[in-house]
């Protein structure tokens, strides 16, 4: 029996609860920005995993460096210390405003110690109440979907855990309004991805970072796609003048791995003392050897500055597009390798379409907060890679 596409979908369908709508591939292998299924059909990825592997799959340094912890030693828990979690904290502190670093596995549960961390640090002043913004997006655990300011994410789930607020998007006066005796925090992804690459104005982040400071209450950035270079510095806070008390990450950190990181300065993060917070997998051995090279690249030489050059090529080559296109298209918006093309409230409907035809042409990309075709290739993508996509991009809006 040949072991192709439709013989993977017809036997996973078998077995998996039915969260996820998916396309009809079976990816079978990976290198740099392209994917093989197992039709043996080609991708060019534009979506990185949804902003993880963002030194393109199966980064040779990875590789090897995960193959060589994992022949050393995979796991020993949190009871102990290893060499590759003392490294990659030392690099994450090294590069950031944080003192303190705790490990977990993925973006949510970075978010929950963040939040955890955000309440033990308000309960000395008997605040726990955490404004986010609406059309965020935190995660999908109890906690972090109260936390994400889209009631979509609630429904069927109710009731949502307690403290959690949004507040309307871009206004501060609202948002002002909204802080009560018992805030304790302000969570923000500095640039919305799921709410369809929307980018917080710098005015906007300093006026809330002022607010914080002048009534006492903690800045969450949730970096978790956003940072790690994907805007062109290791983390977005950096080009915004902007510094947060608690910062989270995951997706890129493992280039593949599993892993989440919550980053704080040390007045914040002495909070926390043994037995407050704990997980057995976070700070995997293997997954840390992996971040570690992972940030090391990203700080190389030149690195970064590439990663902006061509996210300002893709902005202007989307840019374009979307003039090309100017009965579908509203604009352009990103920071660097995070960039989307928003559609007009009345082409909406024709995101998924575009989506459905990039596919079949063998490029793969994605349709945020149900207006804008989010760029997220490696970043390591070439500018003849992004001019590829781009002309391929056209040719569809043209056929819709
Ligand atoms: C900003 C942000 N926060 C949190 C998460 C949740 O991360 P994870 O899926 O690793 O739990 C995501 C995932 O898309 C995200 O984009």
């Amino acid at each position: 029996m040949t072991r192709d596409n439709a013989y993977w979908i017809e036997r996973s369908n078998r077995y998996f609860l039915n969260t996820y709508s998916r396309y009809p591939a079976a990816m079978v292998e990976g290198s740099g920005c392209r994917l093989k299924d197992a039709d043996g059909r080609e991708y060019l990825d534009f979506l990185s995993g949804i902003a993880v592997c963002s030194l393109g799959h199966c980064y040779p340094p990875v590789v090897e460096a995960v193959c060589a912890q994992a022949r050393k030693l995979m796991h020993v828990s949190n009871l102990y210390h290893t060499a590759p979690q003392t490294e990659l904290a030392e690099l994450l502190v090294t590069h950031s405003f944080a003192d303190q670093v705790f490990l977990a596995n993925s973006g949510a549960e970075a978010n929950e110690a963040a939040i955890k961390l955000a309440r033990k640090f308000g309960s000395a002043t008997g605040r726990y109440e955490i404004i986010s913004l609406e059309g965020s997006f935190h995660g999908r655990t109890l906690a972090t979907v109260a936390a994400t300011g889209q009631t979509r994410f609630h429904k069927g789930f109710e009731p949502m855990p307690e403290g959690f607020r949004a507040a309307p998007f871009g206004d501060i006066d609202a948002l002002a309004a909204m802080i009560a005796p018992h805030t304790c925090a302000i969570l923000v992804e500095p640039l919305q991805g799921e709410g369809g690459v929307r980018p917080l104005e710098e005015e906007y982040l300093r006026s809330i970072r002022r607010l914080c400071d002048e009534r006492g209450l903690l800045l969450i950035f949730d970096e978790i796609q956003v940072g790690m270079g994907r805007t062109g510095t290791l983390f977005a806070y950096e080009q915004l003048g902007v510094v947060p008390d608690i910062l989270t990450l995951a997706k890129a950190v493992g280039n593949g791995l599993p892993l989440g990181a919550m980053l704080a300065t040390e007045r914040v993060g002495a909070a926390f003392v043994p037995g407050d917070h704990a997980s057995t997998f976070g700070g995997n051995p293997v997954a840390c050897a992996a971040a570690a090279v992972t940030v090391k690249t990203m700080l190389a030489n030149g690195f970064l500055a590439d990663v902006r050059e061509k996210g300002e090529h893709l902005a202007a080559r989307l840019a374009r597009v979307a003039a090309h296109h100017a009965h579908l298209a509203a604009g352009v918006r990103g920071r660097g390798l995070i960039q989307g093309l928003v559609l007009r409230p009345e082409a909406v409907a024709k995101g998924p379409l575009i989506v459905n035809r990039l596919f079949e042409q063998g490029i793969l990309l994605n349709f945020a907060g149900g207006t804008t075709l989010r760029c997220l290739p490696p970043l390591v993508v070439s500018r003849a890679e992004i001019d590829t996509f781009v002309n391929v991009l056209d040719l569809v809006m043209a056929a819709v």
